[in-house]
């Protein structure tokens, strides 16, 4: 089965054997199979956070359970569920259509909603954990479907228990790693009946003095998050990507100041926590990437932590993930020789 139009890098690639899950039955038939079900197995979304890297073995599960529902409310929220197959922005459309706000700040994040919680997707200062109520998910052993609060999610920047193989330290406590073993069903957000905008981002602040605003609607802020991501990030359908490619670091507050001194203008921000996080896009714009190519992967112009297939997106050859991979190494090596810092990335290389 070709991958092609199954990741957003649009890499070519082929999966031995792709099953379409439309509902946990569908999990349950691949489990029963006498080959099939002792297959590892990979779980794919809109494809939207991946490096295929060769011809996939394990058996794909592409994840198209539909649906999106209110389920109930609580004193201070509206409790919405979609089905891990439905898009993330579609979705996100639908709920302010709808009347309930919160998601806006996320808007035109490529993907499915089954996929978002796997990375706790976010943008503009709200991260997914910041809406979610609960998941349900299945078991790829055992064909048990089970769910999952927020704490058991084990969310982080970037990082939840789907992210993670063996066990992983979570609330103290050793939990088990859930990657490659369970798939998301269903995603139920909290989205808040007194709603508050979450502004704050230099990008949103500069909309609201262009727009002469104080007090946007949550149909403002969807605007112009669409707006400014669109004039800063490639759009998938046209140039394969698959959004930021590297975590922005986290470092401590001496490390920084290290840096401050030998680089002044590094763009950074101080968490609560006092460390400090910096913004990997200008660090590898300073090491001079932005534009750059190996092969047919390249460095987008217009936002250096966004990595992009030159190819011919359509039907034709591209980038290989092999390509994107050894681009993302020399990216990696000189921001390591210049400041100290090895970027992590942030899709999942398959
Ligand atoms: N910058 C540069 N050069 C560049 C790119 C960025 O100097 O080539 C500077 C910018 O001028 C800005 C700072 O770096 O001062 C941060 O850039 P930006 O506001 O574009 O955000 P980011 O840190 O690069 C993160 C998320 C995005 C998210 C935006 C907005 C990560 C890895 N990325 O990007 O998420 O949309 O903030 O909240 O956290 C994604 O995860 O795929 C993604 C697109």
């Amino acid at each position: 089965v070709p991958l092609q139009a199954f990741n957003t890098f649009h890499i070519v690639a082929k999966a031995h054997t792709l099953v379409r899950v439309a509902d946990e039955s569908d999990v349950q038939a691949v489990l029963a199979h006498p080959e099939l079900g002792v297959a590892p197995k990979f779980v794919l979304g809109g494809g939207s956070n991946v490096v295929i890297t060769g011809d996939v073995k394990p058996v794909v599960l592409k994840v198209e359970v539909p649906g999106r529902r209110l389920v109930g409310e609580t004193a201070r929220a509206f409790i919405v569920e979609a089905g891990g197959g439905e898009g993330w922005h579609d979705f996100v459309a639908w709920t302010l259509g709808q009347g309930w706000s919160g998601l806006e700040n996320m808007a035109l994040i490529p993907g499915t909603v089954g996929a978002a919680p796997v990375q706790n997707v976010g943008a503009y200062g709200v991260e997914l954990q910041d809406r979610f109520d609960s998941l349900d998910a299945i078991d790829l052993q055992t064909g048990q479907v089970f769910t999952l609060n927020a704490a058991q999610c084990a969310f982080g920047y970037r990082d939840s228990v789907f992210k993670h193989g063996g066990t992983m330290q979570t609330l103290g406590a050793p939990t088990l790693g859930l990657k490659d073993r369970a798939l998301i069903l269903r995603v139920r957000f909290a989205l808040p009946k007194v709603w508050k905008p979450v502004l704050g981002y230099a990008d949103i602040e500069k909309k609201m003095a262009e727009h002469h605003c104080t007090q946007p609607t949550a149909q403002q802020i969807f605007d112009w998050v669409c707006e400014i991501r669109r004039a800063k990030l490639p759009d998938p359908a046209v140039i394969g990507n698959a959004g930021s490619f590297f975590k922005n670091p986290t470092v401590t507050p001496e490390q920084c100041a290290d840096i401050i001194a030998r680089d002044p203008k590094v763009v950074h921000y101080h968490l609560d926590n006092g460390s400090v996080k910096l913004a990997a896009g200008w660090l590898i714009d300073s090491c001079g990437w932005k534009g750059k190519s190996i092969g047919q992967a390249g460095v987008y112009e217009r936002q250096a932590l966004v990595l992009v297939n030159r190819g011919p997106g359509v039907n034709g050859e591209g980038a290989t993930g092999g390509e994107v991979m050894t681009l993302a190494k020399a990216i990696q090596t000189s921001v390591y020789e210049r400041f100290g810092i090895l970027l992590e990335p942030e899709p999942v290389v398959v």
